[in-house]
């Protein structure tokens, strides 16, 4: 757990705890009693602390999350470095995070490689760093820096920490041990950090949280570091931590930390894929084809052509392909005029890209994805073709938001290498890839698809086949309620804001006015059975066309629509309905209630592996508010049983259209949750 190696006076302790040196108990305890040994050591005159492997530490053990704490306590042994009457010194490379940055904080010297990246994450578990974290760090590099550090979670790179006094000295790897002994063998003065002052204007921390307040909005952590850097400007740092322990306390009490948590291992398990032979091993994917240079083909693309995999792009029409291809440049442009990338970055990736009408190129593709018209007969006639011009053993992929994969599978003479890959739009900026499985997947193809999918950046997750998969399946009864819920007297507005008020970036008509109300819609514009129809009859498409549910300005801002009321007052009166009043509760429930229901019978169906899958769709995919921690988690939080009187409360006014879930209704009995 640590190394003890000696250089002469010098005590080198090396955290070995791999992959990441994690703080858990054991290293914890080695630490303390390696640190102790070294002070109580005559022959030794300084400590140097470093980490072995690929970084210093990324702080926490996670599995060590909401169990009990053990001693010793990460503050005693960062108190403990601190308190050493011999100088001691972190040389960190890779990354110093959390509690691995706490770590350094307690040293009296710091250094680092000049790739270290260093950063106090825990605002983004809906934590603040416990272990003197926010004492140490304002007194080190100033207030308003340490704010930013801590509130944002965001790390800052070594030079950065230099500019801030984080750190002393940035070092070459290869010189990292050696200038450390130096610096050791020099006896630099102990330098404590907690007998620094930190000071502060008291309206610092006020100003603070006015200027971030659209990150901060509803979420606890961000005050609570605010609070406890307030401490370190107020109080000793023996007081101010006791301080940093009770924020610390209620943060880990509360539901928003627990969401977060939950958000995060619910993303670690859905890369793990029940019934998978264990000797499953993803094929490699050296170059990708895609078919279609649309809205999704050119977006699915750059992913790939951003890690560095040659992409084979096909049209039908040479307009179409300069169209998309023109687009992805632009896009990768705008990447680099915001300083997100370097023009030679745009260049690399679009180098990797071969632009073409010839079909057959495809032949030389380990996976081809096709993003062409959502249309089976077409996907049916394309996936008949690609068989025959696919390489033995090349993955055959379709990005189909809605259709039956294994009829799709049906065609190709190798069922067994379709697979469903459905990114999100737009595809290269959405995290979400539902990698659907069809009856007869091959575990290697699906393995593979997971694998590149992480590749690229996405946060994939398997779903069986079904209409709509996962997360376009559970937005079917939502829309159904709402719509229902306009004629019964309910405006866009009023249904939109209950989703707004839970947290997500926008309800269901602010989501048509975005994506096109007129999806669909063209291929039969005589129609006029619905609200939405006679919208679209109307030209109110969305905000493209500056209406829609609602209005729009030029600078696409968004307010109720008068003619859209009027729209839906007519429909009304052909239904014969009398608008009633509609409370926000029977909103919730009719919307987000049955939401939780379809992906109650998702569980039940075996669509969904598990129920922290689903929370995965729709945070990554959807918007769900992180610190609610997705629709099944939210479930959770409010009982089932309350999920389940709520829906038999409006269960007349749902319609014949709504399906009950028994395993919900099961679980609401049996007192159990989701997740
Ligand atoms: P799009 O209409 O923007 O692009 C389709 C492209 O396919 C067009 O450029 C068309 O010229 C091309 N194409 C048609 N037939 C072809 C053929 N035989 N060979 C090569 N190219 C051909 O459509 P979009 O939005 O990109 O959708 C594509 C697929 O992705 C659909 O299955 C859709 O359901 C799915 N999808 C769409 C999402 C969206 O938000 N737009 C989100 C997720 C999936």
């Amino acid at each position: 757990m640590i190394d003890k190696k000696l250089h002469g006076d010098v005590v080198e302790l090396t955290l070995d705890n791999p992959p990441v040196n994690a703080l858990g108990v054991e290293v914890r305890r080695a630490l303390m009693a390696a640190v102790v040994s070294a002070d109580a050591d005559p022959d030794i005159k300084a400590i140097v602390i470093r980490g072995v492997g690929k970084m210093f530490s990324a702080g926490a053990d996670i599995s060590e999350f909401g169990k009990p704490p053990v001693s010793p306590w990460l503050p005693d042994v960062v108190a403990r470095i601190e308190t050493c009457s011999k100088p001691v010194i972190v040389a960190i490379h890779g990354t110093a995070l959390g509690g691995g940055l706490e770590v350094a904080l307690g040293a009296h010297h710091r250094i680092a490689t000049p790739d270290a990246k260093l950063g106090l994450p825990e605002v983004k578990i809906g934590l603040l760093p416990g272990a003197g974290g926010t004492q140490r760090l304002p007194r080190l590099t100033g207030v308003e820096a340490a704010l930013n550090i801590i509130v944002s979670g965001d790390p800052v790179s070594a030079e950065k920490a230099l500019e801030l006094g984080l750190i002393d000295k940035i070092v070459s790897e290869d010189d990292l041990l050696e200038e450390a002994l130096v610096l050791a063998r020099t006896t630099p003065p102990v330098r404590r950090v907690s007998e620094l002052k930190a000071c502060a204007d008291p309206d610092v921390f006020a100003k603070f949280a006015e200027r971030n307040a659209g990150i901060i909005g509803r979420l606890d952590a961000p005050g609570a570091c605010i609070e406890a850097v307030k401490a370190a400007t107020e109080l000793s740092l023996a007081d101010g931590q006791t301080r940093e322990t009770e924020l610390l306390a209620k943060l880990v009490a509360g539901t928003q930390s627990t969401a977060l948590r939950h958000a995060f291992f619910a993303e670690r398990a859905a890369a793990k894929i029940n019934d998978l032979p264990a000797d499953t091993k993803p094929r490699a994917i050296r170059r990708v084809g895609v078919l279609g240079a649309g809205t999704m083909g050119g977006g699915i693309s750059m992913n790939f052509l951003s890690a560095g995999i040659p992409v084979t792009i096909v049209e039908t029409k040479q307009d179409a392909l300069d169209r998309g291809v023109s687009l992805m440049r632009r896009n990768y442009e705008a990447s680099a005029t915001k300083g997100r990338i370097t023009s030679a970055q745009v260049e690399g990736a679009m180098s990797l890209l071969t632009p073409t009408l010839d079909f057959e190129a495809l032949g030389t593709c380990d996976l081809v994805i096709e993003a062409v018209y959502e249309n089976m007969d077409l996907k049916k006639q394309i996936f008949a073709r690609l068989d025959g011009i696919a390489k033995p053993g090349a993955i055959l992929a379709s990005n189909t938001s809605y259709l039956d994969i294994d009829e799709i599978a049906a065609v190709t003479s190798r069922p067994g290498e379709v697979v469903g890959m459905h990114f999100f739009s737009p595809a290269n900026v959405m995290k979400l890839l539902e990698v659907v499985r069809g009856a007869k997947t091959d575990p290697a193809v699906l393995q593979t698809a997971m694998t590149v999918g992480r590749k690229v950046g996405k946060v994939p997750v398997v779903s069986g086949v079904c209409y709509g998969f996962i997360g376009n399946r559970m937005l079917e009864p939502r829309q159904a309620q709402a719509d229902m819920l306009l004629l019964e007297g309910a405006l866009p507005h009023q249904i939109d804001k209950v989703h707004t008020d839970l947290g997500m970036p926008m309800g269901p008509y602010q989501m048509w006015d975005l994506a096109g109300v007129d999806i669909g819609w063209h291929r039969d514009p005589n129609r006029t059975d619905t609200i939405k129809d006679a919208l679209c009859a109307q030209g109110r498409w969305g905000q493209k066309t500056q209406k829609g549910y609602y209005d729009y300005d030029e600078k696409r801002r968004r307010t109720p629509s008068a003619i859209t009321e009027e729209t839906i007052n007519a429909y009304r009166a052909k239904a014969n309905k009398t608008p009633r009043e509609i409370s926000d509760e029977e909103i919730t429930v009719r919307t987000l209630y049955t939401m939780v229901n379809e992906a109650a019978l998702i569980l039940e169906e075996g669509i969904a592996q598990r129920a922290s899958d689903i929370d995965v769709v729709w945070l990554y995919g959807y918007g769900w508010p992180r610190h609610r921690g997705g629709p099944m988690f939210w479930a959770d939080t409010l009982g089932l049983d309350a999920i389940v009187s709520g829906l038999e409360r409006y269960a007349d006014a749902m319609g014949p259209g709504f399906k009950f879930s028994e395993l919900l209704r099961q679980k609401a009995r049996a007192n159990e949750t989701f997740v």
